[in-house]
């Protein structure tokens, strides 16, 4: 990273090196911005950023990803609008950090990614968050505060009404952990997991274009099922709802079932994971995965024949899609024997349907953000 680094800028003295990873929820789909439970873990796959103070008052950002070097004026920062593409991250965070004192300091950055684009394992919030690292170069900021200022970068400069379990799992996720996370009070506790049993993110390659659009109505739909309950949606339990549900035009009550029901599942799952009820844990994410296919509609055909085909594989727990859906990963638990089988499996039944051929990303629970050795 750090040749690549000097031929482009034509030193690296001095530069630091910053990491944050992706992540993949294993269950609690789609409840953050009702201000649910979450159970993500971060993974190895992480964006990488080598920043260094640059004496021409300019910042440039080099994407490894793109090819592509992009210069700013660093004074102009908090002026700028959204370009509508890959920079709106880094520069949405830049505008964050100046309204919240942290004002720009300019300098050269390469950023390098292994968590892959579209793939609902959120590289957006690993940009978001490398970037945040990158611009505070050591400057202290409370790392919830962190988390909060990355997401409004994404409401704000992106434009995506998202919730908080990316960004936060970005800069809390623990080695060996999942991280149950309360979207409402914004305090966690780790889940240590099952030894016996291993994951993997399985990547339909696909992302459909409604993905954005329908998120935003996700939004507005969840947010008028609380408003016509009188309650946010993670106060109810799922017999509490139904004893309401009549009250909600049907297509208002399916989301809100979806959410309410998902909530109670995180609890299930994570009291199942201590216990080391690992069919249990299987059941409930193939249960979060047709709650999100045919109550809230965020599934598509391609994750619904992940899924399917994951379950037929033997060695195989359970699985779901993960993310914002419309394409994206599907998750999949399994016993760690059988990880050979079933990529083999799954890869091949995929092309055959669909002509594509899946990547495969065992899930590894790691660290959350920080400054860090370089991606090799
Ligand atoms: C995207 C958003 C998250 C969350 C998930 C769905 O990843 O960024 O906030 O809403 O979708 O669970």
């Amino acid at each position: 990273m750090l040749e690549t680094f000097r031929q482009l800028f034509g030193s690296a003295e001095g530069a630091r090196i910053y990491r944050a990873p992706g992540r993949v929820n294993l269950i609690g789909e789609h409840t953050d911005y009702t201000l649910g439970f979450v159970l993500p873990v971060a993974l190895d796959l992480a964006t990488h950023i080598a920043a260094v103070p640059s004496p021409d008052g300019m910042l440039r950002i080099y994407s490894q990803q793109r090819r592509e070097l992009r210069e700013f004026t660093a004074a102009g920062i908090p002026q700028r609008q959204p370009a509508h593409d890959w920079t709106d991250y880094p520069i949405g965070v830049a505008v964050e950090l100046a309204r919240a004192g942290f004002p720009l300091a300019p300098a050269n950055l390469l950023i390098c990614s292994s968590v892959p684009e579209g793939s609902g394992l959120s590289s957006s919030a690993a940009l978001e968050v490398a970037s945040a690292l990158a611009f505070l170069s050591g400057r202290a900021i409370d790392p919830l505060d962190l988390a909060r200022l990355c997401q409004r970068a994404e409401r704000n400069f992106v434009g995506v009404p998202c919730g908080i379990m990316d960004q936060y799992i970005s800069i809390f996720g623990r080695r060996n952990s999942a991280v149950e996370i309360d979207c409402r009070s914004l305090g966690h506790r780790f889940v240590p997991l099952p030894e016996s049993i291993t994951f993997t993110a399985v990547n339909s390659m696909v992302k459909h274009a409604l993905a954005g659009s329908a998120y935003k109505d996700r939004v507005a739909e969840c947010a008028a099922a609380a408003d016509a309950l009188g309650l946010p949606l993670r106060d109810f339990s799922p017999s509490q709802f139904e004893s309401k549900a009549h009250n909600l035009p049907p297509l208002v009550a399916r989301r809100a079932r979806h959410v309410v029901t998902e909530n109670a599942r995180v609890a299930d799952f994570v009291e199942s994971s201590m216990r080391g009820d690992l069919a249990r844990m299987g059941r409930l994410m193939v249960e979060s995965h047709r709650s999100l296919q045919n109550d809230y509609e965020v599934s598509c055909p391609e994750l619904d024949f992940l899924v399917d085909t994951a379950l037929s594989i033997d060695g195989v727990y359970g699985s779901r899609m993960t993310g914002g859906g419309f394409g994206g990963c599907t998750v999949t638990m399994l016993r760690p024997d059988a990880l050979p089988h079933f990529q083999q499996q799954i890869v091949s039944a995929y092309e055959a349907r669909f002509q594509v051929t899946p990547q495969l990303y065992p899930c590894h629970p790691s660290p959350g953000a920080g400054e860090g050795p370089a991606n090799p």
